[in-house]
């Protein structure tokens, strides 16, 4: 199995960088699973059934979430039918959506999982307990297991690799935005990435327009952040290859496309 990650989407700059990256990915990469996190989709916050579907058009068979999953209210309206997004499975229980789904390939199913961090993030249920919870549930039905890890703290994050390393196929973290350069196949059998990075604006503040984050910073006044609008943008995403038998890596390999690493087909 190969299978291709795209970290938090944010904005339009990102969706435009999915739009036209991913065929350019697909024939480089020959994914033959597209997941992406689109947890900062729509304006930055949240993600509407429109940008879903546009991701699910363009290539992608999963989209996963974080902890801007309700910013756009429009999620309530569409994430029960939603049978390819897949919330942090942590969250409280009767929460919306779902935390575990299963995507067939061929003869083959795919268990994709997201789970939030909880240091320095809103309280929510052990992401640790849950994957354990998850993981047997999925195992029943493949070795074929990919984890989106939302979460603030690298610490949090390893050990999280750590604790299921030889039990997935993959941990890779989302949501500090910029990408890690610590990918590696844990000893059990496990890939992981303490974070894949975003796809957006390449000259904002993890994707946000400079000037607002910086009057927050200089003034601690309250400020509205926006995804800039214009500029240059970046992707950032990871390639597995999975075993199909086993489950686990063969192989982990970072991407990173903006102009000071230009993608060469
Ligand atoms: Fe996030």
């Amino acid at each position: 199995m190969n299978l291709l990650f795209i970290g938090d989407v944010v904005g339009s700059p990102g969706r435009d960088m999915v739009k036209e990256y991913l065929p350019k990915l697909k024939e480089k990469y020959s994914p033959q699973l597209t997941i992406i996190n689109g947890e900062n989709a729509a304006g930055g916050k949240g993600i509407t059934e429109k940008i879903y579907r546009q991701f699910l058009e363009q290539g992608a068979q999963a989209v996963t979430l974080g902890n801007h999953a309700w910013d756009n209210r429009e999620i309530f309206e569409f994430i029960d039918d939603a049978k390819y997004l897949v919330r942090p499975a942590n969250f409280p229980k009767d929460t919306p959506g779902k935390g575990l789904i299963f995507i067939k390939i061929n003869q083959l199913e795919v268990a994709i999982i997201n789970l939030q961090g909880r240091t320095f993030m809103n309280p929510i249920d052990c992401p640790f307990q849950k994957a354990d919870e998850l993981i047997s549930i999925a195992r029943e039905r493949t070795p074929l297991i990919f984890v989106d890890f939302h979460a603030e703290v690298t610490s949090e994050k390893q050990a999280l690799g750590w604790y299921l390393d030889g039990k997935v196929s993959a941990v890779v973290g989302t949501h500090t935005h910029v990408q890690t350069g610590d990918h590696r196949i844990l000893p059990g059998g496990t890939a992981y990435l303490t974070d894949v990075g975003m796809t957006g604006p390449y000259d904002g503040i993890l994707g946000m327009e400079r000037s607002a984050v910086l009057k927050r910073f200089l003034t601690s006044l309250p400020v509205r952040f926006e995804v800039p609008t214009t500029g240059r943008n970046q992707l950032s995403a990871v390639n597995i290859e999975l075993d199909n038998k086993t489950g686990l890596a063969k192989k982990i390999k970072p991407i990173l496309i903006n102009d000071d690493n230009p993608f060469f087909s």
